[in-house]
């Protein structure tokens, strides 16, 4: 392929990932937009392996042939709830990747570059490194966090902010000398920011808490963007380049959006310096006592409402509760009651999760609403049917300041004439923190698996209206 046909392929490639993200920015073009990103991403590996310059075609297509087999069974696999998971060891990969790369043109003989060219090379090769290390450990520790291997409790000890600092102080000033030294001398200051990155990645991500992890793994995905930015600054590939500064700058638009959903600072976030908005010691008590109910009082209190609020979270996509949740809305719409689905932006473990079990499930959009159109119509809500959510409804992001997710602006479900919470005992949701929603008056706690619960309720309301 001539370079002219490449370039043009590229620019097709770009238009074609542009349109996928776009078409990603709605529930009712996703679909379309990964079709858009599909065909792009075949062009781009057709133009790049079909490239002049490329040579070892069999070797690459044994390497597509095995990582699409492994790619394929992985994401056929892969439950909806370990989908973050998933995501997460990807963004590891890429980082990974752009470490490999930058050591791979560090150490590659036949690039010859002038002097000042030089230095600009080697800049690349620093930076390109260092933001792959950081992606590539944060990444395995957010993997971590998520799939329960590392506590989602945050490292907290004095000086981590100072030692975090440090570290990236003394990874520039090696990068100095690095850029300034030959032979071997060069190769171990690489080896030794490796080293520090890949530290800085792990204490980065372990200072920052379960309720804030949705930043983190929306931060994360940005940084893989930037570390393919720095591969393909150099590989002088200039749609690495473009697809990396995409999900860079568009991984980093979510991660303000995330943080502004959740009341936190994007600095204090990225810099690992905890919720900002914590500001004291010691904990409000809980008081009162969580009330147990059965299937059958539940039914007859949603027989009775005129209003009622279904509030999902990590619990239901746990339980598939989903198409169950769809069905009883169903049968309470049927009689004639107003029935909506309040939607946290972080329930769940991945942005946007509970919108997509739902549309997974074909509940209309227009009565799926944002957390800020439903929290003023609490008070005049009959019944809130809590379902699986347990972080996303406690009031103590309100009301207690040594909490660690206070300032969150959380879904106010006791504002509610009555709260049923569908879980399967006391736990506590991914925060850690405990749920003072549970123990309030006007609050009952229906224990079982989301699915098997709902289920019996939707049997219970049927054979009631006939
Ligand atoms: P959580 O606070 O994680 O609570 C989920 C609750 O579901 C648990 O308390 C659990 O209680 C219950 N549960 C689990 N399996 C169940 C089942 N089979 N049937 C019924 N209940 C079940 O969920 P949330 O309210 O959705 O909040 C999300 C949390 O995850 C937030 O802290 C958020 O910051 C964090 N997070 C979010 C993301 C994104 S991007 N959304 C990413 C990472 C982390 P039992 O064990 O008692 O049943």
């Amino acid at each position: 392929m001539t370079v002219t046909l490449q370039t043009v392929a590229y620019l097709f490639a770009s238009i074609l990932f542009i349109l996928s993200l776009s078409g990603l920015s709605s529930q009712t073009s996703a679909k379309r937009g990964v079709v858009y990103g599909i065909f792009g991403m075949i062009l781009a590996i057709l133009a790049t392996v079909l490239g002049e310059k490329v040579e070892g075609h069999l070797f690459i297509l044994i390497a597509i042939g095995i990582a699409s087999i492994i790619g394929f069974i992985a994401a056929r696999k892969v439950e909806m709830t370990s989908m973050p998971q998933l995501v997460a060891i990807l963004h590891s990969f890429v980082g990974l990747a752009a470490v490999l790369v930058g050591v791979g043109s560090f150490l590659d003989h036949s690039i010859h570059v002038s002097s000042a060219a030089k230095i600009i090379h080697l800049v690349e090769v620093y930076v390109g490194i260092f933001i792959g290390a950081v992606t590539f450990t944060g990444s395995i520790i957010a993997w971590g966090k998520l799939e329960g291997k590392i506590s989602s409790k945050p490292w907290q000890f004095k000086g981590l902010q100072y030692m975090n600092l440090m570290l990236v102080v003394a990874i520039a000033l090696i990068g100095v000398f690095f850029c300034n030294a030959n032979g071997n001398d060069a190769t171990i200051l690489l080896f030794i920011q490796i080293g520090l990155s890949c530290f800085l990645g792990i204490s980065l991500v372990m200072a920052i808490g379960g309720g804030d992890m949705p930043v983190v793994v929306s931060m994360l995905n940005s940084y893989s963007g930037w570390a393919a930015s720095a591969a393909g600054f150099m590989l002088s590939n200039d749609l690495l380049i473009v697809t990396g500064a995409l999900v860079g700058s568009s991984g980093a638009i979510l991660s303000i959006h995330m943080c502004e959903a959740m009341n936190r600072s994007f600095f204090s976030v990225i810099f690992a310096s905890g919720n900002t908005k914590q500001n004291a010691n010691v904990r409000v008590a809980i008081e009162g006592e969580a009330l147990p109910i059965n299937h059958e009082e539940v039914a007859e209190n949603l027989v009775d409402a005129k209003s009622i609020v279904i509030v999902p979270g990590y619990g239901m996509a746990v339980a598939k509760a989903q198409y169950p949740i769809f069905q009883l809305a169903q049968s309470l719409i049927s009689q004639g009651k107003k029935v909506r689905f309040a939607i946290h932006p972080v329930a769940g473990r991945l942005p946007g999760h509970m919108n997509v079990l739902l549309a997974e499930a074909n509940v209309p959009y227009d009565i799926v609403c944002e957390m800020d159109e439903i929290n003023s119509d609490m008070p005049d809500t009959d019944v809130v049917l809590v379902v699986g959510a347990n972080d996303v409804v406690n009031p103590s992001a309100q009301d207690d300041p040594a909490s660690s997710i206070y300032g969150m602006p959380v879904i106010e479900a006791w504002y509610a004439k009555k709260v049923i919470v569908l879980k399967r005992s006391m736990n506590v949701g991914y925060s850690g923190e405990d749920n003072p929603l549970f123990y309030k008056s006007n609050t009952r706690m229906l224990y079982g698996d989301a699915k098997e619960s709902v289920e019996k309720l939707t049997k219970i309301i049927a054979e009631k209206s006939n």
